[in-house]
């Protein structure tokens, strides 16, 4: 590793939605920085896959079959990850599903299912992450004030790291997305809510935003022919093409390190330029 700002070894991430997609490609990146990695999901069998590709390339990986949408599950995998390694450092809150519907025919269960995975399991994971990050922090030791003896050490340097799940949804608006981008919506409020409480902990949160990126997601959501090589979201980018899993994982990666240090409270949208708001 020779970028020593994107050295995750030593640290502890919790990645959510890691069975699949952003979240799998997310939490192998990591793992390849140094982290140990524990993956969330409720695909066991995906979660398994993932943590074999993780120790396969020489990293370390533990699972935690769990439904985001539960507090209590996450609370639980989150103090189980923690209580290995008395550390977390990184909290990636990547699960999510698809919700199409036009507004008219929305109906209470399609806005209370996406907004309980979408919203509220990624608030669930930032809770308990935050709370964690807070009471294993490093202690600031040495400082003599008190006394006026005037000798005292550096404040260590915190490393958490919070990484919520947007989307290109909240920039760009679209038919049917109701649902799906009021809980994207409310994932970029909480994050910068939520910046602003636990700085002072030293604790980073910062969103990540993708366009249009070719995952099992997209596959199933495809109704467009040839969406990933000649639709809409290929013609709107400059690059002329749509994201892999890959290029959000990396994004995920600076915000996960101390590459990014000095950044908490953003928006960060990786999305071929499909869209430029300031
Ligand atoms: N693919 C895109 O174009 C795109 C664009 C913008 C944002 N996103 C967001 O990125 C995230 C990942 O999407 P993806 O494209 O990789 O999708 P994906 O379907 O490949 O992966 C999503 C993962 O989340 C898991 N999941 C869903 N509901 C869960 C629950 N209740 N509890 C636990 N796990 C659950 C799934 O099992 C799956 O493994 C989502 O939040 C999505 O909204 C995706």
């Amino acid at each position: 590793m020779p970028l020593t700002a994107y050295d995750l070894t030593g640290r502890t991430a919790f990645v959510t939605g890691a069975a699949s997609g952003i979240g799998r490609a997310s939490a192998v990146l990591l793992a390849e920085a140094g982290a140990t990695v524990h993956c969330a999901d409720r695909d066991e069998q995906g979660l398994h896959e993932t943590a074999t590709l993780i120790k396969t390339a020489g990293g370390t990986a533990h699972i935690h079959p769990l439904d985001v949408a539960d507090r209590t599950q996450v609370d639980q995998a989150v103090a189980t990850a923690t209580a290995a390694t008395g550390r977390l450092d990184v909290m990636a809150a990547i699960a999510g599903i698809m919700h199409s519907s036009p507004v008219l025919e929305t109906r209470n269960e399609d806005l209370d299912r996406v907004l309980n995975i979408n919203f509220k399991g990624v608030l669930y994971a930032c809770q308990a992450a935050a709370r964690t990050m807070i009471a294993t922090k490093p202690k600031a030791s040495g400082t003599s004030s008190a006394t006026g003896t005037g000798t005292s050490t550096p404040t260590p340097t915190p490393t958490g790291s919070i990484i919520t799940m947007a989307s290109g949804a909240v920039d760009t608006g679209g038919p049917g997305l109701l649902c799906y981008g009021a809980a994207k919506a409310a994932v970029v409020q909480l994050t910068k809510t939520l910046a602003t409480e636990v700085g002072p902990h030293g604790i980073r949160v910062n969103a990540v935003a993708p366009g249009w990126i070719r995952t099992p997601m997209t596959d199933r959501h495809d109704t467009e022919a040839q969406v990933h090589t000649e639709g809409i979201m290929v013609r709107m980018s400059p690059l002329g093409r749509v994201g892999e899993p890959e290029d959000i994982a990396h994004a995920v990666l600076h915000l996960a390190s101390d590459a990014s240090a000095f950044t908490t409270g953003q928006i960060l949208r990786p999305n071929g330029g499909v869209a430029m708001p300031w």
